[in-house]
């Protein structure tokens, strides 16, 4: 067991969220004879073990904690990291952006923490491949340890290497990049993604979407997509319901393309590569 979103009880090795006042959580993995310890005190795994999901259970200095099964985005925010990661709100987007979903293989690169990694192993299921390539090996190896800590470790293939070599794979379904210069490795992408496949990368500024836009028309990707994806809490007080005091502001913005095959216009002249980027869907 490791991530358990099944069952109406818990049980030992499940991965857990005890939520304590004011919204303070602790994510940790049920283990018998050990404690979980906190500066609201200790409770041991034994007195979580077999308890109804949302229970309420005291550590020894009498604060309250409820037992609840963690979501994905509360996994992802609490994620062990070296490196920036990609955050629940855009995750998300992109997951229904790219129609991730069962039994697709799909590549990514880096793999920096790991967590789109769990994300994408998540979405394709026990019968789909995520691939994830890093050229960081102490960064890919974080990425590891966070995918067999969540149980998803085998449905994902981990890579050490620069993508600048190119992929090993071909006739991937979706390929997602989050390193800073992907528009340097588009030619390396349509090898490996399928014609048609969805490709997908998040930059954190305006110029090197720039310098994505013009590498993605010169390699003759369609149905180009930029967008960024604002998400803004409220107090869920029913009278003082107004927005929370701070928002995350920018983490970056999103490109969305699809690489075609050679087309031809209207007058069946054949469609320069550079005006495929030219077909968006209409509004
Ligand atoms: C921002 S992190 C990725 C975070 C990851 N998406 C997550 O959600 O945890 C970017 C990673 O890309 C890796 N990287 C940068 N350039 C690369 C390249 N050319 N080939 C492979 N990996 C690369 C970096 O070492 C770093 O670990």
């Amino acid at each position: 067991m490791a991530w358990n979103l099944h069952g109406t009880h818990t049980q030992e090795g499940d991965i857990v969220e005890l939520v304590g006042l004011r919204h303070k959580y602790f994510i940790v993995q049920l283990k018998e004879g050990a404690e979980f310890q906190s500066h609201r005190g200790v409770i041991k795994h034994n007195d979580l073990i077999g308890l109804p999901w949302g229970s309420q259970v005291k550590s020894h200095l009498g604060s309250p904690f409820f037992l609840i099964q963690p979501s994905l985005g509360d996994l992802l925010r609490e994620i062990r990291r070296s490196t920036q990661i990609l955050y629940p709100k855009d995750i998300g987007f992109i997951l229904v952006s790219m129609g991730i979903g069962p039994g697709q293989h799909v590549l990514e690169a880096g793999s920096g923490s790991g967590a789109l990694t769990t994300a994408l192993a998540f979405s394709v299921g026990n019968e789909g491949h995520v691939t994830s390539y890093e050229v960081r090996p102490d960064n890919q190896r974080l990425a590891q340890h966070n995918l067999e800590w969540y149980g998803f470790a085998d449905r994902v293939t981990f890579k050490v290497g620069d993508i600048a070599n190119g992929f090993d794979e071909s006739g991937v379904d979706a390929l997602f990049l989050d390193v800073p210069d992907p528009h340097n490795y588009l030619v390396q992408v349509k090898k490996a993604l399928k014609p048609g496949g969805f490709f997908g990368s998040i930059l954190p500024t305006a110029n090197q979407v720039s310098l994505l836009l013009t590498s993605l028309r010169h390699e003759g990707f369609a149905f180009i997509d930029v967008c960024e994806v604002m998400l803004r809490y409220y107090q869920a007080e029913p009278d003082r319901f107004r927005p929370t005091d701070r928002m995350v502001a920018h983490t970056g913005y999103l490109i969305f393309a699809r690489p075609v095959l050679p087309g031809e216009d209207e007058t069946g002249n054949a469609l320069l590569l550079e005006n495929a980027a030219n077909l968006i869907p209409e509004e």
